[in-house]
């Protein structure tokens, strides 16, 4: 028991054979015409249909590790960041986390329109369980981080995506998390912000935090990564050192 523990204590995150359905109705493309001419068996079939987001992915990751994961757009890479971070939750398998995730940095996501950039700062550290003086004391920090300081009392519905960008980046990057999840943050903002988000993952690459990065930058993966996985198709087509997943993932074949 005791060595059962001793293993599951290095490991950060654990998929075991995690299937993520939808029900097919969210995906409805073709049909239209079946769907006319026969409303009832059409609608009960859509029903019991289900897309399946990820299909029987199961991986670890490393406490300490930086994990990449690319694949095509659709191929279920902010899903697995979604189960991660236990916004979603797996139709099937098992899923193990040891630490606290970073929030989902997705655009703009969990930040509210009508509030200033330094009230979606003090909302987002609330949520993420800090108390108010806590976020208070690293408010600076953050702003200088994001280089918004012009703007961070205009409501955040007036920001590019670029500038939600910088602010979700600068939070996170501020709350020292145990798992960092980072979802294609990179493709927006200019190339020097970009440079100095990369410069800060490297910082906590370093400082063996967990990194969990998707992006489609294959310089920015083989950069960061100690080991890429590659998605296709809704499920995982190799998992492996950088340089050899990128080769594969532009070849787009394993051989
Ligand atoms: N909330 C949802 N409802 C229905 N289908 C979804 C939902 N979220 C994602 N999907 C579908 O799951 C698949 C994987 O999506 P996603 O993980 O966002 O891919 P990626 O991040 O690799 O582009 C896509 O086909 C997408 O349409
Ligand atoms: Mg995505």
């Amino acid at each position: 028991m005791a060595f059962c523990r001793g293993i599951v204590s290095e490991i950060a995150i654990s998929f075991q054979n995690v299937t993520k359905t939808y029900p097919l109705y969210h995906h409805f493309k073709g049909g239209i015409k079946n769907l006319l001419f026969h409303p009832l068996e059409g609608i009960k079939s859509l029903k019991s249909s289900q897309f399946m987001a990820i299909r029987d992915i199961s991986f670890e990751v490393k406490k300490g590790e930086s994990f990449g994961i690319i694949g095509k757009n659709g191929a279920g890479k902010s899903t697995i960041l979604g189960l991660i971070a236990g916004v979603i939750k797996p139709s099937k398998g098992k899923i193990m986390v040891n630490g606290g995730v970073s929030p989902l940095l997705e655009l703009g996501a969990g930040f509210h329109p009508d509030l200033t950039g330094r009230e979606n700062i003090i909302l987002k550290g609330i949520l993420l369980g800090l108390t108010r003086s806590e976020i208070l004391n690293k408010i600076k920090k953050i702003i200088d981080f994001s280089e918004l300081e012009e703007f961070i009392e205009q409501p955040i519905r007036t920001y590019s995506s670029g500038m939600l960008a910088r602010l979700g980046f600068s939070i996170v990057a501020n709350i020292d998390p145990e798992i960092l999840l980072i979802d294609e943050i990179l493709a927006v903002g200019d190339k020097n912000f970009q440079d100095k988000c990369l410069k800060r993952m490297l910082d906590f690459k370093e400082q063996k935090v967990t990194i969990v990065f998707v992006s489609h930058s294959m310089d920015y993966i083989d950069m960061l990564c100690n080991r890429v996985m590659w998605l296709d198709d809704h499920s995982i087509k190799n998992i492996g050192k950088p340089e050899l997943i990128i080769k594969q993932y532009q070849q787009g074949n394993i051989s």
